[in-house]
């Protein structure tokens, strides 16, 4: 379990992370989102000691990082891919570490083979693509074969039986009673892993929430329901607060309210029901307007002429024109300057 505790981080005049308190429970996977500079990366670090809290703490298991007795065994951490000396063969790296943390030589074998680095285990790992630095780097993590392990963008880099095969891995290590919190910007990817996410924005909690509590809480999910006597329902289901939008197909569209109350509607209006069916929001659509007031570093327009003229439209959607930003929504600064 881990605890944080309105942990707030600044640097300089910029709050990275502000006042943000949250748990991570073992025995789940727990996502951890938000757009570019929300302050994940810093949170994490602050879990594991590498940035120093201004204000409120981080606790594994009820102690702070630094009052660990043996915290490669505690806890388990890649945070950046490539941190380690380029002129070191895998094999070694792995070493340097276990005698560092007081673990077992032997598990460097152990844990090369969990990653499938074993065959490139001599090779030094300065030439290493990105996706066999984020394998070593998971196999550092687990090097201590601690119960608590955090990733920063583990997948990052990976290739598609690379991604499957580290949601597995998530999952089994979650499985076996392990608190596993890990961050990413792939949502189809996190809905697929995780069962609980964490949403933050420039800094500050956003959601702590199961995917589909999320999910389910998405303007996004509708209910689509067809009927041969559409004048019958549309009132009654408009009278009950529902938003209704009639699609060319013939089939009607309608959020806020759920499928057993529509269905309900239809029924006492004596409208028979030909199709009734929740379609639910993908977690990205879920997660696009849960943060779109707290995009930092939302695109631009596109630029136009050139080489791409007439291949793309004038003006791109940005984070806050897209089709799922409410009108009116609040619109993100651009860039911020360091
Ligand atoms: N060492 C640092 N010095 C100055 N500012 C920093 C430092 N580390 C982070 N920041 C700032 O803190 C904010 C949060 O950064 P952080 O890296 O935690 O975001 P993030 O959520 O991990 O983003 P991303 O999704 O891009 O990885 C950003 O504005 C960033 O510029
Ligand atoms: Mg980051």
């Amino acid at each position: 379990m881990i605890e944080v505790r309105h942990l707030t981080k600044r640097f300089g005049a910029k709050i990275a992370v502000d006042d943000l308190s949250f748990n991570v429970r073992s025995g789940t996977v727990t996502g951890f989102l938000g757009p570019n500079g929300a302050g994940k990366t810093t949170t994490l670090r602050t879990i594991v000691g590498l940035a120093h809290a201004d204000q409120g703490d981080a606790r594994i298991d009820g102690v702070a990082y630094r009052g660990l007795p043996a915290p490669m065994r505690q806890v388990g951490a890649l945070l950046e891919a490539k941190a380690y000396h380029p002129g070191r063969r895998a094999r070694d790296h792995l070493r340097a570490l276990a005698v560092a943390g007081r673990i077992p030589t032997s598990r460097v074998d152990e844990v090369l083979g969990i990653v499938g680095l074993s065959d490139v285990a001599g090779r030094r790992a300065g030439g290493f693509s990105l996706g066999m630095a984020q394998r070593l780097g998971i196999a550092a993590a687990l090097l201590g074969d601690p119960p608590v392990l955090l990733f920063d963008e583990p997948v990052n880099g990976l290739d598609p039986e690379g991604i499957v095969w580290a949601r597995n891995l998530m999952q089994s290590l979650a499985a076996q009673g392990r608190t596993v919190f890990v961050s990413s910007h792939l949502m189809s990817e996190m809905a697929l892993t995780a069962s609980h996410v964490i949403v933050i924005g420039r800094g500050r909690l956003i959601a702590d929430s199961s995917i589909e509590d999320i999910v389910n809480g998405s303007s996004r999910t509708s209910v689509r329901l067809r009927t041969p006597e559409p004048e019958l329902v549309l009132p009654r289901l408009e009278a009950a607060g529902a938003v209704v939008a009639r699609n060319g197909d013939g089939a009607i569209t309608v959020t806020g309210l759920a499928a057993p109350a529509v269905g309900d509607l239809a029924f006492q209006a004596g409208a028979p029901v030909h199709e009734l069916v929740t379609v639910q929001a993908s977690l990205e659509e879920a997660f696009m307007e849960l943060t779109q007031g707290a995009v930092e570093f939302g695109a631009g327009a596109a630029p136009t002429g050139g080489a791409l003229a007439g291949a793309a439209p004038a003006t791109w959607p940005t984070a806050t024109q897209a089709p799922w930003a409410s009108p009116g929504a609040q619109t993100a600064p651009g860039p911020e300057e360091h």
